[in-house]
């Protein structure tokens, strides 16, 4: 592929994956599945006319999510068959196809600039702020996350022994998932979630746990906040208790390790939440800060990696 292919390629890239959140919300999959994939079937389901709806339709063969055949029956293509209703996939399209996330990334340059991040530029609040008000969107969010973390949790289980803590709390815990997979195999386990509901982990974290969990948490957020929240879990562990966080760790430039697109995951944790990925090193002078030492770091078979930190 030339240069200009490739940077054709990335535009193009751009509309299919608009085309590919239309797909996801209309719920084509499902409609084809269920055995309308005639043109007319299909602009009915849709409310479109036909003569509209096959530009449409055609769209999404073109990129591969469903096929054509010569009476103009649709038929899903594999890629097209993992976007259906309630699947992982259709949440992650969904999500990143959303307007609130399309006018968050229209902003990247100037949340790099202010280095508040895109979303804070649009809408002058922070995505958990602005979800506050936007219970459907919220919703569809922790649909996400808790299916990202149902892999993680089976793996945070086998890899950290929790039957050694008494009661722990899950720092931003959401919908609770990590704690659900997580006492099916330590049921004595004791567990609470702490997430916006219950308070502010920016102002205060609840005393009597003996870890404190904190799981995609610190890497939405910059440097002095991510500091505060550890500080605020460091006031509440007890001296012999447990702050474990589960982070992708960012291997240093230049290791043959460093995954393809560090710097797009990253840019992508700026835009929407004003965060940063981190390398070991750094959080390690985060930990520090709060009065935390690093006592361990086991990678997980996913990428990411737990890393288990005492009070100084
Ligand atoms: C990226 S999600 C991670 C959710 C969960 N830990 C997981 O990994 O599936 C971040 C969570 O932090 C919560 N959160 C954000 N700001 C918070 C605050 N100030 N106090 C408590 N929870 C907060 C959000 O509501 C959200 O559930």
């Amino acid at each position: 592929m030339t240069a200009g292919e490739t940077v054709r390629g990335w535009l193009h890239g751009a509309m299919a994956g608009r085309l590919a959140g239309v797909f996801a919300r209309l719920g084509m999959a499902d409609l084809i599945t269920e055995g309308n994939g005639t043109l007319d079937a299909l602009a009915r389901a849709c409310d479109m006319a036909p003569e509209r709806a096959i530009r449409l339709l055609r769209g999404f063969a073109d990129i591969g999510l469903c096929a054509e055949d010569a009476s103009g029956t649709f038929t899903l293509t594999e890629a097209g068959a993992l976007l259906g209703k309630g699947s992982e996939l259709n949440d992650v399209v969904r999500l990143m196809t959303d307007p609130v996330t399309e006018r968050a990334w229209a902003a990247v340059e100037a949340g790099v600039r202010s280095g508040r991040g895109g979303f804070h530029e649009a809408f002058g609040m922070s995505i958990f702020e602005h979800m506050d008000g936007d219970p459907e969107l919220r919703t569809r969010y922790d649909r996400f996350m808790g299916g990202h973390t149902v892999a993680i949790a089976e793996e945070v289980g086998e890899h950290h022994d929790f039957g050694r803590y008494r009661r722990v709390i899950d720092v931003g815990g959401g919908d609770g998932t990590l704690l659900a997979v997580l006492s099916q195999r330590y049921p004595e386990l004791r567990g609470r979630v702490f997430d916006r509901a219950d308070g502010d982990f920016l102002r205060e974290v609840p005393a009597g746990a003996d870890a404190y969990l904190l799981k995609w948490i610190l890497h939405d957020w910059p440097d002095d906040e991510a500091v505060t929240i550890l500080r605020n879990c460091r006031a509440a562990t007890p001296p012999h208790g447990r702050v474990l966080v589960v982070e992708l760790i960012l291997p240093e430039r230049g290791s043959p390790d460093r995954p393809r697109d560090p710097a797009l995951t990253d840019l992508n944790m700026l835009t929407i939440y004003g965060g940063r990925e981190r390398t070991r090193d750094e959080f390690e002078w985060l930990f520090a800060q709060a009065g935390l030492a690093v006592e361990l770091v086991t990678p997980l078979p996913s990428g990411m990696s737990l890393i288990e930190a005492v009070p100084m």
